[in-house]
């Protein structure tokens, strides 16, 4: 009698970036040389409750996806899973939409769900895992905050957007000798902006990590006019708090979404302008920075997590969470991994190495 194949479930969750579709077309090609089939669950983990929805992935339809942006599969950062915030700020999922997954894991006769997202994405796997549902994690953000892995896929990418623009902005900047902000993302991390700033040449980086007020950044720009350096570049991550420690919103957020940042780099460019009686120019990359193309950094990292996120179901390695601790592509449990913020240590080498060439983060340091 012929026995159908093992199968593999995958999905996206949370807000997209570069390298998704790496992991996906990864996963679908290893599962392939382990025996296994394929199928992913559209729209995050709505995909897998009333009405179930999936698609078959093939090699021959995940075929060309490497190199695009996005994720074939659909993702949301909101909905029915996401809400749920029970006891001690813990994630408390309705045990009735546990067992309709379970339900549709067993239906389908899943060896193994594999979940990329981020870190609200992964407390949700590991309540999967908790109710006794297979499931690895992999990690993804373009913010790279997550602590359990060296970097995710899509930072990289993001700092590339990040840089290009920079490297425009300069260029104009210079031509009308003007201050010119960059907003980056970033809601708990600067890494984007201080990687960014690094590569991009900026006089000024802001970032949620180091505190900052106007007074030094308008020091540093007179600083450099005072040797005819008269325009300046500054990027600002959207989670740098203000001098009076308030973070700006752009919108009112509706219940159980996540605050919506942005704003930060019009405020920074206004005061500059008020204060110094130069011109000054805004600009929020915003979601700019997180689609289009992974790097080639991003590919890589992107297909050895989705090989051994396939690995660890084969192994029958459920509840751990790919993650990459250099020089290898490891492993970690994923209950250990979440919460576990990864931010800019203010006096690591990247800051220093920002310091010894003159930028300023808006401080005295
Ligand atoms: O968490 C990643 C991130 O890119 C943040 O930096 C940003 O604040 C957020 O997503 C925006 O997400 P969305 O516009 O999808 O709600």
């Amino acid at each position: 009698m012929k026995t159908q194949k093992p199968c593999v479930g995958i999905l996206t969750s949370g807000g997209d970036c570069p390298g998704l579709n790496a992991v996906i077309r990864a996963a679908v090609l290893a599962s392939e040389r382990l025996g296994y089939s394929c199928i992913g669950f559209l729209r995050g983990f709505e995909g897998l409750v009333d009405p179930v929805e999936y698609m078959p992935l093939t090699p021959a339809n995940t075929n060309g996806i490497l190199t695009t942006g996005g994720t074939i599969l659909g993702s949301t950062n909101r909905g029915q899973f996401s809400a749920t915030v029970g006891e001690n700020d813990r994630l408390s999922i309705d045990r009735g939409l546990l067992g309709s997954v379970a339900r549709t894991v067993h239906q389908l006769g899943l060896s193994g769900l594999i979940c990329i997202g981020g870190d609200g994405s992964l407390a949700i796997a590991d309540q999967f895992h908790q109710f006794g549902i297979p499931v690895v994690g992999v990690p993804k953000t373009i913010d790279n905050d997550l602590g359990a892995t060296a970097f995710t896929f899509g930072f990289d990418s993001a700092v590339s957007a990040a840089t290009d623009a920079l490297d425009r902005l300069r260029t104009t900047a210079a031509s009308h000798e003007r201050i010119m902000v960059l907003e980056v993302m970033g809601r708990h991390a600067g890494w984007i902006a201080l990687h960014a700033g690094l590569a991009g040449g900026a006089d000024v980086i802001l970032i949620p990590e180091i505190s900052w007020d106007f007074d030094a950044i308008c020091q540093k720009i007179m600083n450099r006019e005072s040797v005819g350096r008269r325009h300046t570049l500054i990027v600002v991550a959207e989670g740098a708090t203000l001098p009076t420690g308030d973070l700006v919103c752009m919108a009112p957020t509706e219940v159980n979404e996540q605050v919506k940042l942005g704003g930060i780099g019009q405020i920074v460019a206004g005061e500059i302008a008020k204060r110094l009686d130069r011109q000054t120019r805004t600009v929020v990359l915003g979601h700019l920075q997180r689609g289009g193309s992974p790097t080639t950094f991003d590919r890589v990292l992107a297909t050895e997590f989705g090989v051994l996120a396939v690995q660890l179901i084969q192994k029958g390695r459920f509840g751990e969470m790919v993650c990459y601790r250099p020089p290898e592509i490891e492993s970690v449990p994923i209950a250990s991994a979440i919460k576990l913020l990864s931010q800019v240590d203010p006096h690591g080498s990247a800051v220093q190495t920002g310091r010894g060439l003159g930028i300023s983060f808006g401080d005295t340091g």
